[in-house]
């Protein structure tokens, strides 16, 4: 049997945070793990540039986000593992699908018509400050997936409408030169927790409400500590599903420890005790990833040669579909 080809990037803005870690890290080396799956894991950091004008940023994040995957255990003998800009067929095919792709269907995408809408309200130009990065994203987003042929794309629902222009780009593409790509679909997972940040909205870089994943466990505490809570006291009956505090315990607790914690709030658990808990729950499956990562974030020489090796081997791959492209389109040597 053919294995299924997962592919998914995450966008080097940042610092790894509980939410990535729930949402993306973890099941996607899990996923990796299982005999039917060929797995391509990346670091998308020519998407960064889009949002990240700190080159500083762009490059300590990618670090950072390497670094947490690789502690985390995802092996890179058993995964595809590279980083987005050391793979230069991705640039070169995103150009060729630029020419296939409508710019009408780019009109549509979320992030792109968000800024408009926004410029419109504030009474500026409606393309004020959108740069060609931010329109041709979805290309970009494309020529990642359509690069390795992926089958399943494993996404945010943000991203589900990204995944399907690519989609409609290869099947467009494969109508007029003939069938080069594999159509990719969508994944959403809807076991995976969207984990909930400090204020109780999605746990996000940019509502800055992150719990980071790395540093201290003191820092990871004080994290903790500044979930949102409400001001009932302790012995006072507190509703589980509102809460923040419950709703991340139940992406680390086992199904007898979330019933056990449920009926703690019931009876009334105090704040401050149901905190200490989920800090002692959350640093229990992350301390022992905490000390490969420092280790890793000491010797970037180590990361960077397991990156190099990752590119090497998905290049095998990219160059191959690259060269059927060029001779698909007509770039073909003379001789
Ligand atoms: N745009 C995605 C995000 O912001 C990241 C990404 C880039 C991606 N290329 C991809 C995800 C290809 C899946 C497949 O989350």
């Amino acid at each position: 049997m053919q294995a299924t080809r997962v592919l998914t990037g995450i966008t080097t803005t940042g610092t790894p945070h509980l939410g990535n870690y729930v949402g993306a890290i973890r099941p996607a080396i899990a996923a990796s793990k299982l005999d039917d799956v060929d797995s391509y894991l990346f670091l998308a950091d020519y998407h960064a540039l889009i949002k990240a004008s700190d080159p500083d940023l762009v490059a300590q994040s990618s670090r950072e986000i390497a670094a947490a995957w690789l502690a985390f255990g995802l092996d890179p003998d058993i995964t595809h593992f590279y980083r987005q800009s050391d793979i230069p067929e991705i640039t070169e095919l995103s150009w060729i699908l630029c020419c296939n792709a409508a710019k009408g269907l780019m009109n549509r995408a979320h992030a792109y018509k968000a800024a408009v809408q926004a410029n419109e309200e504030a009474g500026e130009d409606p393309d004020f400050a959108v740069t060609m990065g931010l329109f041709s994203y979805p290309v970009l987003m494309a020529a990642d997936i359509l690069m390795f042929n992926a089958h399943d794309v494993p996404v945010g629902r943000d991203q589900i409408q990204h995944v399907e222009m690519a989609r409609d780009i290869a099947q467009r593409f494969n109508h007029h030169y003939g069938e080069v790509f594999t159509l990719p679909q969508a994944v959403v997972d809807d076991d995976v927790a969207v984990l909930q940040g400090l204020d109780g909205r999605k746990m996000s870089k940019s509502y800055g409400n992150t719990i980071p994943l790395f540093g201290t466990p003191k820092q990871l505490q004080k994290s903790i500590n500044k979930i949102k809570t409400n001001l009932l006291e302790p012995g006072e009956p507190k509703d589980p599903d509102t809460s923040a505090v419950f709703q991340i315990w139940c992406a680390f607790a086992s199904d007898s420890e979330r019933a056990s914690m449920h009926q703690a709030f019931l009876d009334g658990i105090a704040w401050g005790e149901a905190k200490k808990q989920l800090f002692e729950r959350v640093n229990d499956e992350i301390a022992p990833a905490r000390e490969e990562y420092e280790r890793l974030m000491a010797n970037p020489q180590e990361i960077e040669a397991v990156l190099l090796a990752g590119a090497t081997k998905a290049r095998e791959k990219s160059a191959a579909l690259l060269a059927k492209v060029r001779q698909a389109v007509g770039l073909r040597s003379f001789a």
